[in-house]
């Protein structure tokens, strides 16, 4: 959905957009500029993609080499060059996601490599169908919107979405029981992984052409352990939030003490 001035709507209709070819260089120094302003605007001159998420991030399209997408031209893959304040954040997301898909896991496609010196993330979208040249959008959703709760409250703690109320959304939304089992091994990878941030924003419905519901892959997930000793005394703070899993699982959130009865109690939940 796009919101425009009413004088505006006659050229966005018309507007096929293009895609203007971008090299290396290019693609380095749009990573340098996010870094070094990561308050400024994420979108360049006539690109019309949005995105969620804190993380400063922008979508190039690839077809034979990279390029930006303008008007209503769909984007390919999603560049997030990591979080500054923790150390090696991108390398930590890749490695996670890529860790889990050997596991069998569904996770996005990423890819962890450099543009003229400035390393990056590049993640396939996965709400993409390619055919040849053409590219076609796929409607998804993350938790936050499929469960109208605002993104200020996507953390459970904030009266955001929970596990159980994920799975919910997706037998309410009649997805095939084995949506339910993908979304919980998704939990359980976060939870071995230390991975704070598994929020309802975090994971998303697909809603594919044919009318079937699917869960998306998984994306967005990052180790909090490499930070945990950030205090002084070498241990971790007491009130890091990097200690505990964004969802509960039977009633526990943090890393470590998840013990079989609150997964079993977890399981009872949810049956
Ligand atoms: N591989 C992907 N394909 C399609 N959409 C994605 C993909 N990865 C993320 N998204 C969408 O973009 C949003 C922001 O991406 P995310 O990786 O979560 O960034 P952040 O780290 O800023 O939260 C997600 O909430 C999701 O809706
Ligand atoms: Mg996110």
């Amino acid at each position: 959905m796009q919101f425009v001035r009413p004088d505006e709507i006659d050229e966005l209709t018309r507007s096929a957009g293009e895609l203007v070819a971008c090299n290396d260089n290019e693609i380095g120094q749009r990573i340098r500029v996010l870094s070094s302003s990561p308050k400024g605007s994420w979108t360049v001159g006539r690109e019309r993609w949005s995105l969620a998420g804190a993380q400063s991030k922008f979508a190039l399209r690839w077809q034979d080499g990279w390029h930006e997408a303008t008007g209503s031209e769909p984007t390919t893959h999603i560049f997030k060059p990591g979080i500054q304040d923790f150390r090696d954040q991108a390398l930590n997301e890749h490695l996670c996601l890529k860790t889990l898909g050997r596991m069998g896991l569904q996770v996005a496609e990423t890819n962890f490599t450099q543009f003229d010196g400035q390393s990056t993330i590049v993640v396939k979208r996965y709400d993409r169908l390619i055919e040849g040249n053409n590219v076609y959008r796929v409607h998804q959703e993350d938790f936050c919107q499929a469960t109208s709760t605002l993104p200020t409250n996507k953390y459970e703690s904030n009266r955001g979405p929970s596990a159980l109320k994920i799975i919910k959304t997706l037998r309410e939304a009649r997805a095939p029981e084995t949506e339910v089992q993908k979304f919980i091994e998704g939990l359980i990878g976060n939870y071995l992984l230390g991975a704070p941030d598994a929020h309802g924003k975090n994971y998303s419905i697909l809603h594919l052409p044919d009318g079937r519901v699917q869960l998306a892959p998984f994306y967005d997930i990052a180790s909090g352990l490499p930070y945990e000793h950030v205090s002084n005394d070498g241990f971790p703070k007491k009130n890091d939030g990097l200690r505990k899993a964004a969802m509960s699982i039977g009633g526990e959130r943090q890393f470590g003490r998840v013990s079989s009865k609150h997964w079993s109690r977890f399981a009872r939940e949810a049956k």
